[in-house]
């Protein structure tokens, strides 16, 4: 797996970094979402550096200029509810993209910390020989993000796989190396080094969808 660390250089991607951590900002919900998106965007035109191209031949009203092209096979996969922001600043990008959906949620069967990632919905497209984005905007545990793309994988084997974050613990980076294909790319803005006992990312941000849109029960 190639990781792409984006926060690690100074940028204006620091600056959403730090609003979306900061508890005073986070509570005005629609630029938590804005900044979420604007991160996504940010990745975007890094991600478009890697992608496939091809010569396309564009008809200005004074002539013809061969314009190099992404190649239109991206699929873009987000985990409910929390991926919505980041799906929607990755597709204002990649706005021809085929788009797939999935929950996961965190089960935790004896009311303790230990928990099980359970997946119940999953709309996707045809995903083989595709090239997938797999949006998730806090990589904790990354349970989640393996769980996910085992029950994606059953649609089909992707070309290529380019995992999107927001904010990764080291750890979860650690564990989701191995589980994926040689062909996949990690995208993060942000990295930090510890997780709780509740599996949630320290400084981290907090819980991300209830950020965005509100508490649930
Ligand atoms: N999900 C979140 O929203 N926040 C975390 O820190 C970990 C998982």
């Amino acid at each position: 797996m190639k990781i792409h660390y984006i926060g690690k250089n100074n940028s204006i991607l620091n600056k959403f970094i730090a609003e979306i951590r900061d508890q005073n900002i986070q509570k005005d919900a629609l630029r938590f979402r804005r900044n979420i998106e604007r991160i996504g965007e940010i990745l975007s035109y890094e991600i478009s550096k890697e992608l496939n191209f091809f010569d396309k031949v564009v008809k200005t009203p004074l002539g013809e200029k061969v314009v190099k092209t992404p190649v239109k096979d991206i699929v873009l996969c987000s985990i409910l509810r929390a991926g919505l922001p980041l799906h929607q600043g990755l597709l204002n990008y990649f706005d021809d993209a085929e788009n797939a959906f999935i929950s996961a949620f965190r089960h935790h069967p004896n009311n303790d910390s230990d928990f099980e990632i359970v997946v119940e919905y999953l709309a996707s497209p045809e995903i083989n020989n595709k090239t997938l984005l797999l949006a998730d905007p806090m990589l904790a545990t990354g349970q989640s993000l393996v769980t996910v793309y085992e029950a994606i994988k059953k649609t089909g084997t992707p070309k290529e796989i380019h995992i999107v974050a927001v904010i990764g613990a080291k750890s979860g980076i650690t564990y989701i190396k191995d589980k994926f294909p040689a062909n996949t790319h990690l995208w993060i803005a942000a990295i930090d080094n510890d997780l709780n006992e509740k599996g949630y990312i320290v400084p981290g941000l907090g819980d991300a969808g209830d950020l965005a849109f509100g508490t649930k029960l």
